[in-house]
């Protein structure tokens, strides 16, 4: 058997978040994301496929880079409106199993007391299927108006995060031994107080004496999803991460992102397979090839180009309203999303001008497109998986959720017909169905394990 590969969708709670302007197409149903029957039918349609877990990506402000302004963001539903991940989450655990679920949530702007509960009280819920995707936050509209007068230096934001899940693993790991809720009834004492412990967090960002609000819930620390990009970015998923998520748009550039984050984990003295790698694909199917890739000609019709302008604005930092759209677009270093301006100035098969780079980031992100029939999808992914070293892969959808309903029906069966791809889930919680039987909490050489609580 060769190897197994794994697959989350990726999603926010937004109308087409990932493909700017296609809420509008015949087949999209993005604009009922405000209703739980969309998010029910999406998680019963990844749990058919087998997939671990729905990845539901977050901001917390409007992307108003552009021409310093809300307007192309509200016009063109840029990622606006934007509600909250979390919500829907209890409705699908409650109709699936197995499916896994990943909320973003920013450590600049959450407190870790709150959230170890929020994630606690979810993880119970789910009987142990929830990660964290742990984001540092991009956007100055965010800090504004988020207690903070501008964005931090992303250093201070790592810095900050850093020690955030310090004190997350603290409540998590060290407060609540195991065996501390008895439920003995007959003696009137629900838990043993000597096993629930203070944490005496004391740090540069947090104070925080616990204890942990929430008994230990299956996973106890919730599988820790992380995006870094930049140097410091990748240590931190190296050091923290059990699965990260990377852009890329060539295969040249994840076999150098695969090994860099490898070696990163190695460095950090974790077992390099501790870290799953998925690089986001939007697969656009067809039953030929030909119609596919009439197929992908129709669907960058639909793309708003001033919305994914307004976009790309916000994921790099710059203003495009200001730039000729003909103009090459600069390598620079920016404090918004590095990778995303690194997938136009460093790419060695193409100089970008800013309307190729538009036109490309309205669908999927700018994420690789893989366009074909089943067959040739699924030969894309095992070139990725084998010599891209991915361990699997993100699902970005054009019109939702009819991408991820064709990818389930004709490039799973595709792929479990080659015996890479799983049949039955391997277990109940998350970190099995991700690392194996068994493994249900973090492992030993995870850092969230050698935090010490001052009891
Ligand atoms: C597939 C993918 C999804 C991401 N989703 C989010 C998100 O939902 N919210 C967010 O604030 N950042 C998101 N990011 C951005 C990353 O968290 C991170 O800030 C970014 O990759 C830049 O890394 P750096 O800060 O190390 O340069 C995502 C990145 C990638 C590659």
């Amino acid at each position: 058997m060769g190897k197994q590969i794994h697959f989350n969708g990726f999603i926010q709670h937004s109308p087409s978040p990932h493909s700017t302007g296609l809420w509008k197409h015949e087949k999209d149903g993005g604009v009922n994301h405000n209703q739980l029957t969309y998010w029910v039918e999406i998680a019963q349609l990844l749990e058919r496929g087998k997939f671990d877990s729905l990845f539901i990506a977050d901001v917390l402000g409007t992307y108003s880079v552009y021409e310093n302004s809300h307007r192309a963001g509200a016009e063109y539903a840029v990622q606006l409106p934007a509600h909250d991940p979390i919500i829907p989450i209890s409705a699908m655990a409650a109709v699936t199993k197995h499916l896994g679920f990943a909320p973003t949530i920013s450590a600049t702007y959450a407190q870790p007391y709150a959230l170890a509960r929020q994630l606690s009280t979810l993880d119970h819920m789910t009987n142990g299927r929830v990660a964290w995707n742990v984001v540092t936050s991009y956007l100055e509209s965010e800090a504004v108006n988020l207690g903070l007068t501008e964005r931090l230096p992303k250093e201070l934001r790592y810095d900050r995060a850093d020690e955030f899940l310090e004190v997350v693993y603290k409540l998590w790991e060290e407060s609540w031994e195991d065996g501390a809720v008895i439920y003995d009834r007959e003696n009137d004492r629900f838990a043993d107080p000597k096993k629930v412990h203070l944490i005496n967090h004391a740090g540069e960002f947090f104070d925080v004496p616990g204890p942990h609000l929430v008994e230990p819930s299956p996973q106890r620390t919730p599988v820790i999803f992380q995006a870094g990009a930049s140097p410091r970015g990748r240590d931190f998923a190296a050091k923290h991460a059990e699965g990260v998520f990377t852009k890329n748009h060539s295969l040249e550039a994840l076999k150098k992102y695969t090994a860099d984050i490898r070696r990163r984990t190695t460095l950090q003295g974790r077992d390099k397979q501790d870290v799953l790698i998925f690089p986001l694909i939007l697969p656009i199917i067809g039953s030929t090839e030909e119609e596919a890739y009439q197929k992908y000609e129709e669907l960058k019709e639909q793309v708003s180009y001033e919305g994914t302008a307004s976009l790309l604005s916000g994921h790099t930092g710059i203003d495009f309203s200001r730039y000729d759209p003909d103009q090459y677009i600069e390598d620079m270093e920016t404090e918004a999303v590095q990778g995303n301006l690194d997938m136009y100035t460093k790419d060695p098969n193409k100089k970008w001008t800013l309307r190729e780079a538009i036109k490309n980031h309205g669908l999927g992100n700018g994420t690789v497109k893989f366009i074909g029939t089943p067959e040739q999808i699924a030969d894309q992914i095992e070139e990725w998986a084998t010599i891209g070293d991915a361990d699997g892969f993100n699902i970005a959808q054009s019109y939702s959720p009819g991408t991820f309903r064709e990818f389930v029906d004709d490039v799973i069966p595709e792929l479990q017909k080659r015996g890479i791809y799983r049949t039955e889930y391997e277990g109940n919680t998350l970190r099995e169905n991700m690392f194996g039987k068994g493994r249900t909490h973090i492992p030993a050489n995870h850092p969230a394990k050698s935090v010490k609580a001052k009891v």
